[in-house]
């Protein structure tokens, strides 16, 4: 077995004896998970007791509604402010997540490119308050907080892209069969995830507010390759 990279594609050989040893054991057979989705999950390693604080005192907008008549869906709220991670008082949390997301580029996606923080603000959740599956448009990754979150409150949930109009039946869930993954997080735990990743948060049946932070990003500079024909020069773009 080999893989061999060519035009930013990964191409798999096999060898023809192998294949053959593959015919008389069936021991030997292959599964592989093609393309996987990167969700970097990382504690923040410090207190955050005065973080909190301030976090708990920005305001919020009032409640949120959604739907119609018959069936009225209350959404979390969102701080006004959407660029809470340029504050200074969560400097050391923005240091932390900044170094995650350089992690996040060099080591899993190997790329060179720099990736900022753009908007990033607070999403609270009280009793009875959801936020519906969304994506973030115009990011190249995104992120998540947590700084209250505990069992008791709705984790995040992903929806894959892969999802087929046609399903077997399934007897018990895993990476190949499932559309959903619930994702429990626990208090000061960040996760990275590309940005067009479907993602929301059931109805928190607690009384205790749930809170979170949430970014986007984008590259530094130009994107793209010139010999592969994807080269974006963004000095032409304003
Ligand atoms: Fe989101």
């Amino acid at each position: 077995m080999s893989g061999l990279k060519r035009n930013n594609s990964l191409i798999y050989f096999k060898d023809s004896d192998k294949i053959i040893k593959n015919l008389i054991s069936m021991a030997q057979d292959e599964l592989l998970s093609l393309f996987p989705t990167p969700v970097l999950i990382a504690q923040y390693p410090m207190p955050y007791d005065k973080e909190l604080e301030f976090i708990r005192e920005l305001p919020c907008r009032r409640e949120n509604k959604g739907g119609d008549a018959g069936n009225v869906i209350h959404y979390n709220r969102q701080s006004e402010e959407t660029f809470v991670l340029d504050k200074p008082e969560l400097s050391n949390i923005r240091a932390f997540i900044q170094s995650k997301i350089y992690k996040f580029v060099t080591e899993i996606m190997n790329s060179d490119n720099e990736l900022v923080i753009t908007q990033s603000w607070i999403n609270k959740s009280g009793k009875g308050e959801s936020h519906h599956e969304h994506v973030h448009p115009n990011s190249m990754i995104s992120g998540v907080w947590y700084p209250v979150i505990s069992e008791q409150l709705p984790p995040i949930q992903f929806r894959s892209k892969a999802q087929r109009d046609v399903s077997l039946s399934t007897k018990k869930y895993n990476n190949f069969n499932s559309a959903t993954f619930l994702l429990p997080m626990k208090a000061g735990e960040l996760i990275i995830f590309p940005s067009n990743l479907t993602h929301s948060v059931p109805a928190n049946q607690s009384e205790t507010e749930r809170i979170s932070l949430s970014f986007n990003t984008w590259a530094k500079g130009s994107l793209g390759d010139i010999n592969s024909l994807t080269y974006l020069p963004l000095e032409r773009c304003v």
